[in-house]
């Protein structure tokens, strides 16, 4: 997919073809000012230079693609033998595997014996250092991380054709709700177009994988029912982000419908811990309580606080598990549907909301730094005002049941930041 409008998602998908759609009578007029083609000419070569090298958007792209090769292969093969003395160990390819989620589970799979292979473009969205690290963190516990793109179809079939994936895990996305405005083609290029190419190949491979996906608390928009349950209406959403993840559920069912892929969809709750992400409130506090910088916080217009269900990684992990292991098989074969698959969908969160001036009192507290606040009225960008998970499916179906609360999480997370970023921190341990 090339993506929408007139903004690249790929800049190598991007074919400028600048007569094609020019009748004659306009080739006459240009061709009779010479100073109208002089200032095409700059206005083509100024808007190539601000979108491919200066523009932000095309920051999230993917740096470079290397794959293939017989030691590569060997690499594919060896992280995903098993190392599981009983039962039935998994085989697994982690989408997104260097992102914040997907090391985490990675990293559990692999400790509990299953066959991982993880998969990542390491785009430039946020610190590409830390999604190296991450893979640096996943490569000395066993697991390979291709880089490469989901969108990428010789790839991903390349992948199934040395490896007989059991399950998908399927992680990877552009993240965030704010940059959805600067950037929406990127969020199309990897929630929408990519998820489908990964859908695609996994429909046709033999066996075809069960898909366990990220979805996200976002597709409950501008519902005001709480909490929120599995069974409330997901068709407002209230920014780009959200629509491409609720666009994700459908594909998903379309797939599960037709060529009887098994399915199943986890709902995550503003997920926060130890490895988290740079552009996510735990992580812009923290550093900016340290700087002692000014914290924003947003009220809703009514005045009132904007709460989220914070939820640690640990218990996302075993969530995110416990849908690998009741994920039944996919009925189809060859790309035809046998039998009727398995479709499932959950909310994976805390079900204890915390206003967000609370999360900031926690930092103040943990940090020792006394907090300079600002409180204003929340711009409208996407955010919504709060979101409380109803998790009875989850905890009835996947045994899932959060166990960290926010402080005791908190900790775990700061413990790491002054770690992870301690001057003194030789970065080749980790
Ligand atoms: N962290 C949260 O609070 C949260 C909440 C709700 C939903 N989610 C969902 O959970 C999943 C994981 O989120 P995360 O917080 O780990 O995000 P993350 O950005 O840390 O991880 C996503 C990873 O996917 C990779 N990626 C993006 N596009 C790709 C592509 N086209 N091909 C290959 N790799 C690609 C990125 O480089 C990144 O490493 C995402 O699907 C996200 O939408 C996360």
């Amino acid at each position: 997919m090339g993506g929408i409008g007139i903004l690249p998602s790929k800049p190598e998908k991007y074919h400028y073809q600048p007569y094609n759609n020019i009748n004659n009578n306009n080739i006459l007029r240009i061709r009779s000012s010479k100073f109208t083609l002089c200032s095409s000419i700059f206005v083509f070569l100024a808007f190539i230079i601000f979108f491919f090298i200066l523009s932000p958007s095309t920051s999230s792209l993917p740096t470079k693609n290397s794959w293939g090769g017989p030691e590569w292969e060997k690499r594919v093969t060896k992280s995903t033998r098993h190392n599981s003395p009983s039962g039935s160990p998994l085989t697994v390819l982690v989408t997104g595997a260097s992102g914040f989620v997907g090391m985490h589970v990675s990293l559990a799979l692999k400790r509990r014996g299953d066959g991982v292979l993880g998969i990542d473009n390491f785009n430039r969205y946020y610190d590409i250092n830390l999604k190296r690290t991450r893979a640096k963190v996943l490569s000395r516990a066993g697991v390979f991380v291709v880089e490469g793109d989901i969108n990428d179809v010789h790839l991903l079939r390349k992948l199934f054709d040395v490896v007989a994936f059991t399950h998908v895990m399927h992680l990877a996305a552009q993240a965030g709700v704010r940059y959805a405005m600067r950037n929406p083609n990127s969020y199309v290029h990897s929630n929408i177009a990519g998820f489908v190419n990964l859908l695609e190949v996994s429909k046709s491979a033999n066996p075809q994988p069960a898909i366990v996906y990220a979805s996200s608390s976002s597709v409950y928009g501008l519902n005001s029912k709480t909490p929120f349950s599995e069974k409330d209406r997901t068709d407002q959403p209230a920014s780009l982000y959200a629509a491409t993840k609720k666009a994700g559920e459908e594909f998903a069912h379309t797939y599960n419908h037709i060529y009887g892929l098994s399915v199943t969809g986890l709902r995550f709750f503003t997920v926060y811990g130890p490895w988290g992400r740079p552009d996510m409130a735990v992580y812009l506090f923290t550093k900016d309580i340290l700087k002692g910088k000014q914290i924003t916080v947003f009220e809703s217009p009514d005045g009132g606080s904007v709460t989220r269900d914070f939820t640690y990684i640990g218990d996302i992990v075993k969530g995110c598990l416990g849908a690998l292991d009741t994920a039944k098989k996919s009925t189809g074969s060859g790309g035809k549907k046998k039998g009727n698959a398995q479709y499932r969908i959950f909310n994976l969160g805390n079900t204890s909301p915390v206003p967000v001036s609370e999360l900031v009192n926690i930092l103040e507290k943990l940090l020792k730094v006394n907090v300079k606040r600002k409180v204003v009225p929340m711009p409208i960008n996407g955010d919504v005002r709060f979101t409380h998970a109803n998790i009875s499916r989850a905890q009835r179906e996947l045994g899932y049941m959060p166990t960290t609360d926010l402080e005791a999480g908190l900790k775990k997370f700061v413990r790491w930041y002054l770690d992870f970023h301690s001057p003194l921190k030789n970065k080749n341990v980790w």
